[in-house]
């Protein structure tokens, strides 16, 4: 028997598509399983808006397998995209209509009941200011009305093609906590982002695509443990320091404001800098390097870059 929980609602594999000589995906692969927050990252360019339009039939590919639900999408693709919901393009809404007015609109199209926009308005919080004309809504309310969309009719897979961007600070947060929330209410969630540091904090799985290449797939925590712990330290004696850790340290660089550190795993900050007080050096500053993981998601798509040269 299959376990239905683990069945990926989502299987890409060897996806391609060209424009006339622009390869915008050469080779795409992706798996998601229910009750995840994948987040297809890569630069601009990368090809993800491509994938996603793919996926949801608003284009075709030239070559690959794609699955939705367990079933081959060209068969199937009208009963697997009425259990979709999306925001592909930026979230473009009537601006002269009320919040909820917009949503009935698509309701219309989708033939959905009316019903199905106040369900949608409850789930991102828009139920106060739904009968105000969308030209008076923050942007953090647009980012939600455009969440909104893609959850009328209770899908279990959403869509959402950088549905950060655009927002100010507060809106970022709120349409996070709303992603965040996705997965306790059964549904399954696909975004792309250009930046690593947008969806850290929602993302449980990523897959990274650079020139239209899958370069890694994986949980987060795997992306983490890639990416090497680092310190960067400030002492008063940088050509000890460097004698003295060049031998337990993976590498060592230095830059313009300070000595960076990679460390061995298996040696923390506190016995680095212990070893270093030790030998009579003091140390004026020791701080982990919180952005390496935006390091290696650079990392990743630059060596890339540097292979399909
Ligand atoms: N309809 C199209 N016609 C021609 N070229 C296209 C078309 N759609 C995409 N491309 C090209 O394909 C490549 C990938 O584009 P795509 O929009 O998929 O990237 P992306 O990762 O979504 O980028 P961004 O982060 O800027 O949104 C780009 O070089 C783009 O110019
Ligand atoms: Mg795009």
């Amino acid at each position: 028997m299959t376990d239905a929980a683990a069945r990926p609602l989502v299987r890409i594999q060897n996806l391609a598509k060209s424009f006339g000589k622009v390869q915008a995906v050469r080779d795409a692969s992706m798996t998601i399983l229910p009750g995840q927050i994948y987040a297809l990252l890569g630069r601009n360019g990368a090809g993800k808006t491509t994938a996603l339009r793919i996926l949801l039939g608003l284009a075709r590919a030239d070559r690959g397998q794609l699955e939705l639900f367990g079933q081959p999408l060209a068969r199937h693709r009208f009963d697997a995209l009425r259990r979709i919901g999306a925001m592909v393009e930026a979230p473009s809404a009537y601006r002269h209509l009320t919040g909820r007015e917009n949503l009935l609109v698509t309701c219309r199209l989708r033939g959905l009941a009316a019903a199905a926009a106040d369900d949608a308005l409850a789930l991102v919080g828009l139920v106060d200011a739904k009968n105000r004309k969308v030209k008076g809504y923050s942007l953090g309310m647009r980012g939600r009305l455009g969440l909104a969309s893609a959850l009328l009719g209770s899908p279990e897979l959403v869509i959402l093609d950088e549905p950060l961007n655009g927002l100010d600070p507060s809106g970022i947060r709120e349409v996070r906590a709303l992603i965040k929330a996705m997965p306790e209410r059964g549904v399954t969630v696909l975004l792309s982002s250009h930046q690593l540091g947008e969806v850290e904090q929602v993302a449980t799985h990523v897959g990274i695509l650079h020139d239209g290449i899958s370069r890694f797939e994986g949980p987060l925590q795997e992306l983490r443990a890639a990416a090497k712990p680092a310190l960067r330290l400030r002492t008063t004696s940088d050509a000890r320091v460097e004698t003295m850790l060049t031998p337990m340290c993976t590498q060592l660089e230095h830059t313009a404001d300070g000595l960076w550190v990679l460390q061995e795993p298996n040696r923390s900050a506190a016995a680095i800098n212990r070893e270093l007080v030790q030998a009579g050096i003091d140390v004026h500053h020791l701080e982990p390097h919180a952005a390496s993981l935006e390091d290696l998601f650079l990392e990743l798509t630059d060596a890339a870059a540097g292979e399909a040269a």
